[in-house]
Order: C-alpha cells, then structure tokens, then sequence
C-alpha cells in the first residue's frame, strides 16, 4: 500500500474522530443550554401568569370601574404579557429540538377538529382586522398520525402569520385535503394536506430563501409594522418534518402567500 494513500487515510480517521468530538461537545452544549432555558421558561411562566390574570380581574372590573384610557393600558399589558410567553415558550422548543430532547405523543387525530379548533382562537383577531376567513374542510377525511398539540401549534403559527402579514380588510383561508402523497417519495403513501393562504403583503424572491431561518425577520417595512422574533416558522418546519411531513410555500409579493404542510394518515 502506497505511504501516500495511508498518510489520506490516517488523516481522514482524524478528521472524523475530531468531528465526532466536536458533534460530542456540541450535543452536550446543546443539551445544557436546553436544561438551563427549559429552567428559566418555568421561573418565567408563573409571574407571567400572575401578570396576566390580575390584568384581566382589572380589565373586567373587579375592583371597579376602568375608565377607556385604563382600558386600553391594561389592554396593552396583557398582549405584552402574551407576547412574552409566546417568546419564552418558542425559546423554549427551539433549544429542545436543537437537544433533540422534544417528545411528540402520537395519536390518530382528526384534523378537521383541530383546525375548527385553532381557527376559534383567532375569530377575534380576525374581526379586529376585518379580515374574512374561508374554510376549506371535507365531510370525509382519514385520520392523522401525528402529535395535536403539535400540529394546532404549527397551525397557530401560521394562521397568525396570515393574519400578521395581511392588511385589514384582507382574506384567510384555512384547507385541509387528504391524497396520495405526491410531495414525497419516500414519505408515506397518504397523507392530510394542510394549507393557510393569505391576500397579504407577500414576500421578495430574496426574502423567501431566508424565511425557515431562526431569528429571521423581513426588512420590508409593511413587515416590521407588527411585532415578531422570527421563532415561529424554523420551530413550525421541525414539527412539521419531525412527524414525517413536508413544508413548503408560494408567495407573490404585494399579492400573498399559502403555505401548505403535510401530516401522515393513520394506518387502519
Ligand atoms: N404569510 C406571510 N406573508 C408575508 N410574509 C411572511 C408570512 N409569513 C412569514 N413571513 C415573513 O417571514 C418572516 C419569518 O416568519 P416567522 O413566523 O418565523 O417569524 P415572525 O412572524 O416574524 O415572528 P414569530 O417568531 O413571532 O413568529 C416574517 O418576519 C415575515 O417577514
Ligand atoms: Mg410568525
């Protein structure tokens, strides 16, 4: 054997052996970060709800009448509150999924309840910004194999985005179809298609290269009128492909965007 071809070999056993070194060393980090955020989360959530209940005992007039102008104070303090403990608990998933510490709890589940679900949450917000809500749901439809707490969180994210990125007066449109599963080869044969479409402000070709990344948030200005942290689409694609799904999108700038997903069916 020629020394040349050892010398290659030896220095690729090296490499390999420090790669798994550093994929070793970086687990662990990822695993303490998880534990250390995992603790906080906890800390934070109960002062938050403390927060939230007594702003809501005031808000109703518990102690007394509020005029309009508190009214709207204490309405600001509660959709802070609730942003926070949406950032703590995307935080939170993040660094469990970067763990690989989630645990999903299957379930045959029937998706159409569970859209009929998620879509109640929004009515009001919807109302609030005159935006009308289509459904697209079949009388028939197979069951799901998947975690519902987890799919009706990727389905909150992106009905919220919908709602987020589209100005008033806009439309949403909520669907779900079951089909062959002609997205993925190799995942299984039938599968629920789920999509949320919206008339909003869409996105640049550039943007739509970038929108799974953590933290990222468009540049564009109708984008930056309402808040966000850029969490809520990387967590929703490793729920989505976590339960054997696919995720994907088509958006036209100033026009609007659908995003679709895909969930296994249960086997019979
Ligand atoms: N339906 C949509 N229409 C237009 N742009 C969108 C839409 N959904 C997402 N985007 C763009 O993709 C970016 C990332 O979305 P993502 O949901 O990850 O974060 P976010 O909504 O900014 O914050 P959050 O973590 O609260 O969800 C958004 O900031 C926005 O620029
Ligand atoms: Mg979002």
């Amino acid at each position: 054997m020629d020394i040349e071809f050892l010398t290659r070999l030896t220095d690729h056993a090296a490499i390999a052996i420090s790669n798994a070194q550093l994929y070793g060393e970086v687990q662990r980090a990822n695993v303490a970060k998880s534990d250390f955020v995992s603790f906080v989360a906890h800390e934070l959530k109960n002062p938050m709800t403390s927060i939230k209940g007594y702003t809501e005992l005031l808000a109703g007039g518990a102690v007394g009448q509020v005029n309009e102008m508190q009214a709207n104070f204490l309405q600001t303090i509660k959709s802070n509150v609730e942003r926070m403990s949406t950032l703590v608990s995307d935080l939170n998933d993040n660094s469990k999924i970067e763990a690989g510490r989630l645990r999903l709890e299957y379930k045959a589940t029937n998706a159409a309840d569970l859209v009929d679900e998620i879509i109640r949450t929004f009515t009001r917000q919807l109302e609030d910004k005159k935006q009308t809500l289509e459904l697209v749901i079949p009388e028939k439809l197979s069951l799901m194999w998947a975690d519902r707490t987890r799919v009706g969180q990727v389905l909150t994210n992106l009905v919220s985005n919908a709602h987020k990125y589209t100005p008033e007066g806009g439309m949403v449109q909520v669907g779900v179809a079951e089909s062959q599963n002609q997205w993925d080869a190799e995942g299984a044969p039938r599968v629920i298609h789920l999509w949320v479409k919206d008339s909003g402000i869409g996105m640049t070709l550039e943007d739509q290269q970038k929108i799974f990344q953590k933290f990222f948030r468009s540049d564009d200005p109708k984008a930056r009128e309402v808040p966000g942290t850029g969490l809520g689409l990387n967590i929703t694609r490793s729920l989505v492909e976590m339960q054997g799904g696919k995720i994907w999108f088509e958006s036209e700038y100033r026009h609007g965007t659908t995003f679709h997903f895909t969930i296994p069916v249960a086997e019979e």
